[in-house]
């Protein structure tokens, strides 16, 4: 059996609380039952408008369970040093938008490549893995390798989205090719964004995937059938 990572993004449990500002639900507690139920890191983007996971939830989730966090972030100054501070495992560098209600799509890297450099051997030189979020394109990966990232993490919104059969093949196909790439350049591939119990299966089977980031499908369906159950069954679906 294949052992694609799962790592669990926790944001909406932070959602949920900081609608009432309240202590539940709590991310350590979401953390240990992600740990415990098969997934192998937990993941949070850390927003600059903190709307929901705020710098305590990293810091005592770092404290306070044993386990793999990945932080996702943007390639900011401010982010870069709470990333050194907190020293998540690994760092995936996201686009980010103050009115976006999530992630739109990979990097742009475009004029952003010197900035984008600094911050990554920063923060690599610091022991933190770096992967860029870009979409399936190969000027994209081959620009975050120059760059000098571990890995990248292929966005799988268009796929995700994509309505009916034809159209999901032929970005799967994009998703496939890409990977394709990022092994032949030597870097770890993930994927992630809008992956769910349907749509999940085709990804995990691209040649070479080490690692998916999922969060609305599983916090979502962990709403009826428990955060374990709903863990667990996208693991083994990603098997
Ligand atoms: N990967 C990245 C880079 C993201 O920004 C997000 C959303 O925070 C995800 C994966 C998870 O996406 P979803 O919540 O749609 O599963």
């Amino acid at each position: 059996m294949r052992h694609i990572k799962l790592g669990v993004n926790i944001d909406h449990v932070a959602t949920l609380r900081q609608a009432r500002r309240e202590k539940n639900p709590d991310t350590v507690e979401a953390a240990r039952v992600v740990y415990s139920s098969g997934g192998d890191l937990v993941v949070m983007h850390l927003r600059q408008d903190r709307r929901h996971i705020q710098d305590s939830d990293i810091e005592r989730v770092r404290n306070e369970v044993k386990g793999l966090i990945h932080l996702e972030m943007a390639a900011v100054p401010e982010m870069e040093k709470i990333a050194l501070r907190l020293r998540p495992d690994s760092v995936c560098l996201v686009p980010e938008g103050p009115k976006e209600v999530t992630t739109q799509g990979g990097l742009k890297l475009e004029g952003k490549q010197t900035e984008l450099a600094k911050i990554i051997k920063n923060l690599s030189n610091a022991g933190l893995s770096v992967s860029l979020f870009t979409d399936p394109e190969p000027g994209a990966i081959r620009a975050a390798h120059n760059l000098g990232a571990d890995s990248i993490e292929l966005c799988t919104s268009k796929y995700s989205e994509a309505w009916g059969k034809k159209l999901q093949a032929k970005e799967l196909e994009k998703l496939q090719l890409a990977g394709f790439l990022v092994k032949e350049l030597k870097m770890e591939l993930h994927a992630g964004h809008g992956l769910d119990y349907y749509n999940v299966a085709p990804v995990a089977r691209i040649e070479g995937m080490d690692c998916l980031n999922i969060g609305y499908s599983i916090i979502s369906r962990a709403m009826f059938v428990g955060l374990k159950t709903a863990v667990s069954e996208m693991k083994r679906l990603i098997q």
